[in-house]
C-alpha cells in the first residue's frame, strides 16, 4: 500500500502587492455584487473574469423562487465569458461577495464585503475546469476586506475532477 499526497500551494496577497490590473478585476467583481439578484439568501456575490484579450466580463448571482434555478456569480462570468467571446482563454477570475442579510431591508447597499474570501462552490468549480482544459491555467483571486488569496489555476481548487467520459 502507498499513501499519496496533494498538496496545493496558494498566496495571501496584501492589496498593494496586487497589480493595477488585478485591482481593476477585484474591483469589477465587487461592483457586481452591487447587481447581484439574491433576494432568498441576500448573500451578494460578484465574478469578474480577465480574458485572453485584455478585457472583463463579469456576472453575479441570480436566485428564483424556484431555488435550484438560481446560478452562482461564477457560472454567469463564465458561461457570458464563453457565450460572448467563443474559442477565447480565460485568465483570470475574481470573486467577491457580501452579506446583506446583515443588514436592514433597505439598507443592503450598505452591507460590507466579507472578511474572509469566499471560495467558489463545486459545481463552479467543475464549469470552470472545463475551459482551463481547453484555453490553459485560469488564475484565482478570493477577495476578502481582510484577506485576499491567489491560487494558480482551478484545477489546484478540484483536484481528482471527472474530466471526460
Ligand atoms: N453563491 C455564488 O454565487 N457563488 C459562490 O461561490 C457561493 C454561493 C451564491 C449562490 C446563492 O445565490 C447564494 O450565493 C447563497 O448560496
Amino acid at each position: 500500500m502507498k499513501e499519496n499526497k496533494i498538496e496545493i500551494t496558494y498566496k495571501s496577497v496584501a492589496p498593494e502587492e496586487l497589480s493595477v490590473d488585478d485591482r481593476e478585476l477585484i474591483s469589477k467583481a465587487k461592483e457586481m455584487t452591487y447587481r447581484s439578484y439574491a433576494p432568498y439568501s441576500r448573500f451578494h456575490v460578484g465574478a469578474a473574469i480577465r480574458m485572453a484579450d485584455g478585457s472583463i466580463v463579469a456576472g453575479s448571482n441570480q436566485e428564483n423562487a424556484a431555488y435550484p434555478s438560481g446560478i452562482c456569480a461564477e457560472r454567469n462570468a463564465c458561461w457570458q465569458a464563453s457565450a460572448l467571446n467563443p474559442g477565447m482563454g480565460m485568465k483570470k477570475i475574481a470573486i467577491a461577495a457580501r452579506n446583506v442579510g446583515e443588514m436592514p431591508k433597505g439598507k443592503e447597499d450598505e452591507a460590507k464585503f466579507q472578511s474572509s474570501p469566499i471560495s467558489p462552490c463545486g459545481a463552479c468549480r467543475q464549469a470552470l475546469l472545463e475551459y482551463e482544459h481547453l484555453y490553459g491555467p485560469i488564475e484565482v483571486i478570493l477577495f476578502g476586506a481582510d484577506n485576499t488569496y491567489v491560487f494558480p489555476s482551478i484545477s489546484s481548487l478540484l483536484p481528482f475532477s471527472f474530466t471526460e467520459f
